[in-house]
């Protein structure tokens, strides 16, 4: 009886060596991988290793026509995504202090916004490229306020409502400002959405509910928290214990329920990086 021949190019569940294959390395090597949680795998009742054919993609590996279009080892190809990301988070993080200290609220808000969300994003179970995405979205969540002028920005005390109406458009200017660098696309409408509510009465777009991408959702919250637990010119910061009052107060209206649950207790399980 002829071998059955399987077609790699299109299998979307592979075993440990049609990974392998595909990936032109060992099978040890995948499952080194697995073991160190750097690929995700799901385990047979027969406890065999199963791939998905994504999750070979979110390594970083173009898997496309049955070959990979690098020639770099796994380890490698990891190892130089991971340095040149944290070469690009650094420059933004660079740009992001310049830009902290226009506004009323303390520098460092947004790298505060970016740590909160990301320990959050953790609890939530999100793997590496969706916590890269967080925290990229979180230090930039607030760019588009560079097209907003200084004297409304640092102004003490209420906004006319032509200087609120200004201000409010600083997710829209955001989003037009990094949907045109490549690595910052996909998290353009995570910054286009970052001040809408959970019953749909934010802005720009008054969407509610799941329709807000989750990224949203968890620097809404965050944003919320570091913005109570700041000192302004005309208000001292609110305790730790206040500022979670006021989160929980707005739970199921202003934020996603779910998501102050994870900040809560990621804060009760001490693993938000709290001011
Ligand atoms: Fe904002």
């Amino acid at each position: 009886m002829p071998k059955k021949v399987v077609d790699l190019t299109t299998k979307e569940i592979l075993n440990t060596r049609e990974a392998a294959a595909l990936l032109k390395v060992t099978t040890q090597t995948i499952k080194n991988y697995i073991y160190s949680g750097k690929l995700n795998a799901i385990k047979t009742p027969g406890g065999h290793h199963r791939i998905r054919r994504s999750d070979l993609k979110s390594l970083g590996f173009v898997v496309d026509e049955g070959k990979t279009q690098q020639n770099l080892s796994l380890d490698e190809l990891w190892d130089a995504y991971n340095g040149l990301m944290r070469a690009f988070v650094s420059t933004v993080e660079a740009f992001i202090k310049a830009l902290d200290t226009r506004d009323i609220i303390s520098a460092g808000h947004s790298s505060r916004v970016a740590d909160m969300s990301c320990a959050v994003g953790k609890a939530f179970g999100l793997l590496e490229r969706d916590l890269q995405e967080l925290r990229l979205a979180g230090l930039l969540h607030d760019v588009g306020k560079i097209g907003i002028s200084e004297a409304i920005l640092g102004k003490p005390g209420r906004l006319t409502d032509q200087e609120f109406f200004l201000v409010k458009k600083h997710p829209e200017i955001g989003e037009k400002i990094v949907e045109d660098v490549e690595n910052l696309k996909p998290i353009a409408s995570i910054i286009r959405h970052h001040h809408e509510r959970f019953d749909g009465k934010g802005y720009p777009d008054e969407i509610g509910g799941a329709d807000i991408e989750l990224h949203s959702r968890i620097i809404a919250v965050a944003d919320a928290y570091d913005f109570l637990r700041s000192d302004l010119s005309f208000r001292k910061a609110l305790s730790i214990d206040d500022s979670l009052q006021e989160i929980k107060k707005a739970s199921g209206t202003q934020f996603d329920p779910e998501i102050v649950n994870y900040f809560v207790d990621s804060v009760k399980g001490d693993s938000l990086p709290l001011q």
